[in-house]
């Protein structure tokens, strides 16, 4: 059954159009004066009376902003999907109708079901062809999404709009003292970023983009850009995921006002935890409580850069309305305790190294090697050579010096070029900031976690089923989201240190910035035919090979 409320059906019918008499939230952030987009609301979906979820992936047209049109897909509309809502202990059936016009797959990022029910790479839907994974919901309740995951493909289809929600719940929220008025109280907040919002070439990574993540410096929320949400004045649940491709989010309200943390990727935590900044890593997602009784507008934003330290962007405006009803005041005092992690249950330790293949990654960039899995050495990969400036922010790196495309005698070139290297360039590039378009498959950049690259034919792990393993991660020159299909972990330690609170938690992702040690709950069949995934989740990371493969035995 689709219930629809009635905010909903205004913000559907809206779409992307302006709603004039919203007032402008702040006038120190360029955007249209006074007029504000509705913050676009997914449309809620439950099985229907034969357990059924239709998911229709689809192309089209999408409208980020008012009177302009970019190239799209989405699931059952033009970009997203809708807000999937499944009840523990129901049996679905998650009927996926592809006619994107190519391939794809659909895997249910953080839904704990045998890998053969997941859209895994393995688990392919043609084009023109239906996939339909019965599957039983047997897990905590808790705020998951979906995606593609067709390996080489999936920053592509995802970043074209190909992702949902789906929300595990138990039917004890209010119980529990939590919101649950879908669309009033209890808000679905997609956060992903872009450069184009306009026109049939929104993803176009040139290599640097596939070393450091495509980062776009333009925020969209629920597919919108600088949209507004009308809340209740009273506590406001958002479950927040970052959809992004490779951008953290580093959220923070501008008066500084508290997001208590309720629920992390793989469910509730023991209390809340009420932070001032809240980091989400691509694939990761947090459920906050926030309190709107001041009746003030405020504004949610994320810095700029990578590591929280630049300008702050817009994210979300909030404008609380009397006339929504107010259901919860107060944050609860406790929720669902996830006990403490324990380490005497681990029945062995592995250690991966999230390896960036700098060296190799950076003489592609200089145009000085050829790919080694591409014909030729042709002009695609002199990203270089209509290299437009544009007065952006290149991480310091003077590109003229490459001028001249590939070619011989560019080896101190390619030296000068990688100490300059900068990450906070990952704060946003604009379109004109950008060189020459290529493909995850054909350019030749390669990155690992397993020591090699990914390989769809080979298995890197096998976990023993019901078990648990510590896992130590490490990142080199820059953080990267960690995630595991079909298995859920807690943080033991980071750097050395207790994660924070509200990161005690099961999970599903993390962002390991140095040094990390996971306790991996093995809970899910994956045989070698439909191999689980673990992965860097920045999905450019995960194209180019920062993927292995596990099965349980
Ligand atoms: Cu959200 Cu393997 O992915
Ligand atoms: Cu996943
Ligand atoms: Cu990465």
């Amino acid at each position: 059954m689709t219930h629809c409320t009635r905010r909903q059906a205004l913000a559907l019918a809206l779409g992307a159009t302006t709603y004039l008499s919203m007032p402008m939230l702040n006038a120190g952030f360029a955007s249209a004066a006074s007029e504000q987009t509705p913050l676009p609301i997914p449309p809620l979906l439950e099985p229907d009376a034969a357990g059924k979820v239709r998911l229709h992936l689809l192309k089209g047209e999408h409208s980020f902003q008012a009177g302009k049109k970019a190239v799209s897909a989405g699931v059952n509309g033009s970009y997203l999907g809708p807000f999937i809502r499944l009840q523990s202990g129901q049996t679905v059936t998650l009927e996926v109708e592809n006619t994107l016009g190519e391939d794809t797959t659909m895997h249910w990022h953080g839904l704990f079901v045998p890998s053969r029910l997941d859209g895994g790479p393995h688990n392919i839907i043609r084009d023109g062809e239906t996939w339909s994974p019965e599957v039983k919901v047997d897990q905590p309740a808790s705020f998951n999404w979906f995606h593609p995951h067709l390996h080489g493909e999936t920053a592509r289809q995802t970043h074209l709009g190909l992702a949902g929600l789906m929300a595990v719940t138990d039917g004890r929220d209010k119980e529990r003292g939590l919101p649950v008025d879908y669309g009033v109280d209890d808000l679905p907040i997609v956060m992903q970023d872009r450069r184009v919002i306009e026109g049939d070439n929104a993803y176009a990574p040139d290599i640097q983009d596939l070393i450091h993540g495509f980062i776009g410096n333009i925020i969209i929320v629920n597919g919108a850009v600088d949209p507004v949400a009308s809340v209740p004045k009273g506590m406001v649940r958002l479950r927040l995921l970052n959809g992004a491709n490779a951008r953290n989010f580093h959220l923070r309200f501008e008066d500084g006002r508290p997001l208590n943390v309720v629920a992390s990727d793989g469910g509730f935590i023991a209390q809340p935890v009420a932070v001032e900044r809240l980091t989400i890593a691509p694939g990761e997602r947090y459920e906050v409580l926030v309190d709107f009784a001041d009746g003030k507008p405020v504004e949610l934003r994320t810095f700029s850069d990578d590591k929280g330290e630049n300008d702050e962007l817009r994210v979300l405006g909030f404008v609380p309305d009397d006339k929504l009803p107010v259901s919860v005041t107060a944050v609860p005092q406790t929720l669902d305790d996830p006990g403490a992690a324990d380490t005497s249950l681990s029945v062995r330790r592995r250690s991966f190294v999230f390896d960036e293949r700098t060296e190799a990654n950076q003489a592609l960039l200089a145009g000085t090697v050829a790919p080694a899995n591409s014909g030729h050495s042709g002009h695609e990969m002199s990203p270089m050579k209509s290299m437009d400036h544009g007065g952006g922010n290149m991480g310091g790196m003077d590109h003229s010096m490459h001028g001249g495309g590939h070619g011989g005698g560019q080896g101190a070139a390619v030296e000068e070029a990688m100490p300059a290297m900068d990450h906070s360039s990952h704060s946003g590039r604009s379109a004109a900031e950008v060189g020459v378009a290529v493909t995850a498959t054909t350019s030749g950049v390669l990155m690992a976690i397993a020591d090699e690259p990914f390989d769809m034919k080979r298995i890197d792990v096998e976990a023993k089923l019901g078990s648990y393993e510590i896992w130590e991660l490490e990142s080199r020159e820059m953080a990267h989201p960690f995630h595991i299909h079909g298995a859920s972990f807690r943080i033991l330690t980071k750097n050395g240190e207790l994660p924070a609170a509200h990161e005690m938690g099961w999970k599903d992702v993390m962002l390991v910035d140095g040094k990390a040690e996971l306790l991996i709950r093995f809970d899910r069949e994956a045989d070698r035919d439909h191999p689980f995934m673990f992965h860097c989740h920045v999905l450019e990371h995960e194209d180019v090979g920062m993927m292995a493969q596990f099965i349980t035995v």
